[in-house]
């Protein structure tokens, strides 16, 4: 993965290769079930690629102090980037969203109930995983999980009339994706033995980093052709993102028409397109940019809490290529 393309020392980077190169085979191997036809739904979206970004985040963090055991390191990747995976066949469901990872989504592929219930099966896949770590791991897991819900749950609902919409929309990506990437972080402390201040700093880091992450995810659902997903979805859905909520707080004269498409489900594809091109033009695109900039300086403040060495530059240099990525 070019995320790693920064870390300075070889002898690290071949490492982290080594265990990326280990969990991807134990990934597919995890997701073999009864039937081949279930094997091939559960293996769908692993094998469509992705980023790996949670195994990552669990590797380079696993490095932070000498000792860990490779196979637990992998283990503990697997549940971060099963429990992801598992998600993301749920959130395609709930997005009617035909494409994920340059493929069609399991949803459109097969139907809804394969999707939920090979979701359902990675989980549980991730579930007997965690269990070999110990009671500590099963706990966190647990936890993010129902922050992974309630993040959902929260956006369907969306922000109601009491509540500030720009509040709601962090406190939802931060349960969504934060608390999962926080996780990924925190194992990695884990299985090397870090101490608690600095498995506190990890979750401060891993929480900001995954804020950041889905910001930088939202604005691509706009900006991006070849994110791999189709774009526009949060549009068709009507849910408002950081540029959206940025253009409600400071609408100028002639805002008035993309202020009205931003406020309601699209499902008109002509409106779609005229809202992502007004979009993409307006100023508070960059705003939205600067402001996951900043959020990312954030994140990379709760590393001075961390040990130097090639594992802290790593996950340093992961900020800006978080915060700028395309894909
Ligand atoms: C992607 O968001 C979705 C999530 C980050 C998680 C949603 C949580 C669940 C579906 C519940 C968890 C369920 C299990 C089985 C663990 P998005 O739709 O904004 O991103 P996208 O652009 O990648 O679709
Ligand atoms: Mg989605
Ligand atoms: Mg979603």
């Amino acid at each position: 993965t070019s995320l790693t393309d920064q870390a300075v020392d070889p002898v690290f980077e071949a490492l982290v290769r080594e265990r990326l190169d280990s969990i991807e085979e134990r990934l597919k191997e995890t997701a073999r079930a009864q039937t081949a036809f279930t094997t091939d739904a559960a293996q769908h979206l692993l094998s469509a690629g992705g980023k790996r970004f949670r195994p990552l985040l669990v590797v380079l963090a696993s490095q932070l102090y000498p000792g860990a055991e490779p196979s637990a390191i992998d283990r503990a990747a697997i549940v971060m980037e099963l429990t992801h995976v598992a998600s993301l066949y749920h959130d395609d469901v709930m997005d009617e969203a035909d494409m994920r990872r340059g493929v069609p989504s399991a949803n459109s592929r097969w139907d809804n109930t394969v999707a939920i219930m090979v979701g359902d099966f990675l989980f549980a896949r991730a579930s007997s995983t965690v269990a070999t770590l110990g009671t500590e791991y099963v706990m966190l897991q647990a936890e993010t999980f129902a922050r992974l819900v309630q993040g959902q749950i929260a956006e369907t609902r969306g922000a109601g009339d009491e509540s500030d919409g720009l509040d709601h929309y962090l406190d939802v990506i931060a349960d969504k994706t934060g608390s999962l990437i926080a996780a990924s972080t925190v194992f990695g402390g884990m299985v090397c033995g870090a101490p608690a201040d600095v498995l506190d700093a990890l979750a401060a880091y891993g929480e900001e980093i995954g804020v950041v992450f889905q910001l930088s995810d939202d604005l691509l659902d706009i900006a991006s052709d070849a994110s791999g997903k189709v774009p526009g979805t949060d549009l068709r859905e009507g849910v408002p993102t950081l540029p959206v909520l940025m253009l409600r707080a400071s609408a100028r004269p002639g805002d008035e028409r993309l202020l009205d498409l931003t406020s309601r489900p699209l499902d008109d594809e002509d409106e779609v397109a005229e809202a992502l091109a007004a979009l993409r033009a307006h100023r508070v695109m960059d705003e939205a940019r600067a402001e996951v900039g900043r959020r990312a300086e954030v994140a990379r403040g709760y590393l001075s809490r961390l040990p130097e060495g090639p594992a802290r530059e790593a996950l340093s240099a992961l900020c800006d290529q978080v915060a700028f990525r395309n894909t």
